[in-house]
């Protein structure tokens, strides 16, 4: 795992609960004096182990929120046994994506007061005593798709945006050597991303965030204002599957 912060504000990237034979993925918990976010934590092959491996940073009945940036079930495969777990957490979802989730549960569930739409414009969301942002990401690649920027640590869960997949025998934690890491996003960019003006619309979002380091869903952090820069430049660079 990957601790970002100190004391009584941290950001911690779960990189290794993955079981061999599935894609890579990369679970958030941010905690705020006590209180806890869970991000994108995967389908029900990582439950047990993030189970246990988050305990230690945030105890389950404080943990707030559990949010999930789009629909995939790398996303929110195991939602309704987290929501068990995590009893006293609100789910936010993509408002988009919201009828979709009872699929998810058992026959006439009560999601009524537990689960929260998020707007297509994004909305700020307490933590502790800190103020998240959940910045819009549509299409890149779902079609409602959130991030979270953490003004404290600067830092933006990009959740599928800056995905790498790695080869077998390849991994590492932070992608510091930016341009031989890109070609490990290549794929998913060009082939989940429909469209560059989904990047234009993000890049001209995110313009005035100050953002030191970047998390994605999969694969390695960016960190590092000038390997941001480069991110973000090859962004830019990119074309989408329709283009
Ligand atoms: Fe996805
Ligand atoms: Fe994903």
């Amino acid at each position: 795992m990957i601790v970002f912060g100190e004391g009584e504000h941290k950001v911690v990237v779960f990189r290794e609960l993955t079981p061999p034979g599935h894609v890579q993925a990369n679970q958030v918990l941010i905690v705020d004096h006590g209180e806890g976010l869970l991000a994108d934590p995967g389908g029900r092959v990582v439950f047990n182990a993030l189970v246990r491996e988050m305990a230690p940073f945030v105890p389950p009945p404080r943990v707030r929120y559990l949010f999930f940036s789009h629909q995939d079930p790398d996303i929110l495969g195991a939602a309704a046994v987290w929501y068990s777990a995590l009893f006293n957490a609100k789910i936010l979802i993509p408002a988009v994506w919201l009828r979709f989730l009872p699929h998810s549960f058992h026959e006439g569930a009560d999601l009524e007061g537990r689960v929260v739409g998020i707007p297509d414009e994004g909305m700020e969301v307490r933590l502790g005593e800190v103020e998240l942002r959940l910045i819009p990401a549509h299409f890149l690649h779902s079609p409602g798709n959130f991030q979270i920027y953490d003004p404290h640590l600067r830092l933006l869960y990009s959740g599928d945006l800056f995905a790498s997949l790695f080869p077998p025998g390849v991994d590492y934690d932070f992608a510091d050597d930016f341009d031989s890491h890109a070609k490990h996003m290549e794929f998913f960019h060009s082939r989940y991303v429909p469209t560059r003006r989904a990047i234009e619309a993000w890049l001209r979002r995110v313009e005035g965030l100050d953002i030191e380091v970047i998390v994605p869903q999969h694969g390695a952090v960016i960190r590092g204002r000038e390997n941001v820069r480069r991110a973000l430049d090859w962004l830019r660079s990119r074309r989408g599957y329709l283009d």
